[in-house]
């Protein structure tokens, strides 16, 4: 089943954006004055570290079109890619002191600036994308993309990712593997302490910099979806992509409190009825590209391999208690586990 026939917003539009406690104020862009301003109301800024045929970054392209569509050309996306303005931590930065509107950022960027985010970074959380599906666009995951809005931002649109798994120019079969290895981990914590536990060596290096680093020694190996992987040509340099299916991160678009305030409403359901088709678009083209890209791969001279996932799984135990230890989110992995179960009862 494709992600499009599984996925089902659960909640009408409106009721989705009651619980925002709408407070727009109605300014239009010549009323406002620009100091605090990234741009006028109409042109919002949308900065993100993905190469530009990465599929959310094809997303992108497609919500700044239905954007100007929706709106008769009022409102515009301006898009700054392939990390023009900086690193994903830096954009959100900009995004706090108004210099972007929206971001891109997956929940492992994210888990740095609020923890919860740190649950999607649990390993093996999901037992199948229909799972995924379920709490990322579902209730759960709704309230974990509104839990920042008075931090100064807030995500307003998920996208899928696939699973993570190890590559590497050596096959990776069991945690044994890893020992000694340097491995590529975006900055979050959860991933960090997984590597950790699995024996490897977790090394952050920003997106854009994993191909250098590969090809340089800086590290031994990465993880990825098999999409991405190949869209970096990461399979030139690490041809094992060894298939433990680890994780199975969600990508999000988060958009400034300060500037969703700004719209009126009428711009608000135009951007968020936007991002919804960019989200719809997403997972379809998520199903090509995904399909594809592993021939690519092996055109590219890659091969995958077969893992003791059983091994990788019993390694990450320990993960879960630090999780309900350390977080105060203990019990958004239960409501994740009680979803997952009453999804996987048989229907009357
Ligand atoms: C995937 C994901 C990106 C993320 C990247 C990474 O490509 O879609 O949002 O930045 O992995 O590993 O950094």
């Amino acid at each position: 089943m494709s992600y499009a026939e599984t996925y089902q917003r659960r909640q009408p539009l409106r009721s989705r954006l009651m619980p925002l406690a709408l407070t727009a104020v109605g300014l239009t862009a010549g009323l406002v004055s620009s100091q605090a301003m990234a741009v006028d109301s109409a042109t919002l800024r949308l900065g993100h570290a993905l190469h530009e045929d990465h599929v959310v970054a094809r997303a992108y392209r497609h919500l700044a079109d239905e954007l100007e569509q929706r709106s008769d050309g009022s409102m515009q996306l301006r898009i700054f890619p392939n990390g023009q303005m900086g690193s994903t931590q830096d954009m959100m930065g900009q995004m706090q002191n108004g210099a972007l509107d929206l971001v891109h950022a997956s929940a492992s960027n994210l888990e740095s600036f609020d923890d919860v985010y740190s649950v999607f970074n649990l390993p093996y959380l999901f037992e199948s994308q229909a799972d995924f599906n379920e709490v990322v666009f579902g209730p759960i995951g709704e309230e974990i993309m509104q839990a920042t809005r008075d931090k100064g931002f807030f995500a307003i649109g998920a996208y899928v990712a696939g699973y993570r798994s190890f590559y590497a120019s050596k096959p990776i079969r069991t945690p044994a593997d890893l020992e000694d290895m340097k491995i590529r981990v975006q900055s979050s914590p959860t991933t960090i302490r997984m590597i950790e536990l699995m024996g490897g060596s977790p090394t952050p290096v920003a997106f854009s910099e994993v191909y250098s680093a590969l090809q340089q020694g800086v590290v031994d190996g990465a993880e990825n979806n098999v999409p991405s992987y190949v869209q970096t040509r990461h399979a030139e340099l690490a041809q094992y992509f060894s298939e433990d299916q680890h994780t199975s991160v969600p990508d999000f678009l988060t958009v400034s409190t300060a500037t969703w305030n700004r719209l009126d409403d009428e711009q608000q359901e135009i951007l968020q009825k936007a991002v919804e088709d960019s989200e719809a678009y997403q997972k379809d083209l998520w199903d090509e590209v995904d399909q594809q890209s592993r021939q690519q791969a092996e055109e590219m001279g890659a091969e995958f391999v077969e893992v003791d996932k059983a091994a990788f799984q019993e390694a990450v135990q320990p993960l879960y208690e630090e999780y309900r230890e350390n977080t105060g989110h203990a019990e958004l992995l239960e409501r994740i586990r009680d979803t997952e179960q009453e999804a996987d009862q048989p229907q009357e």
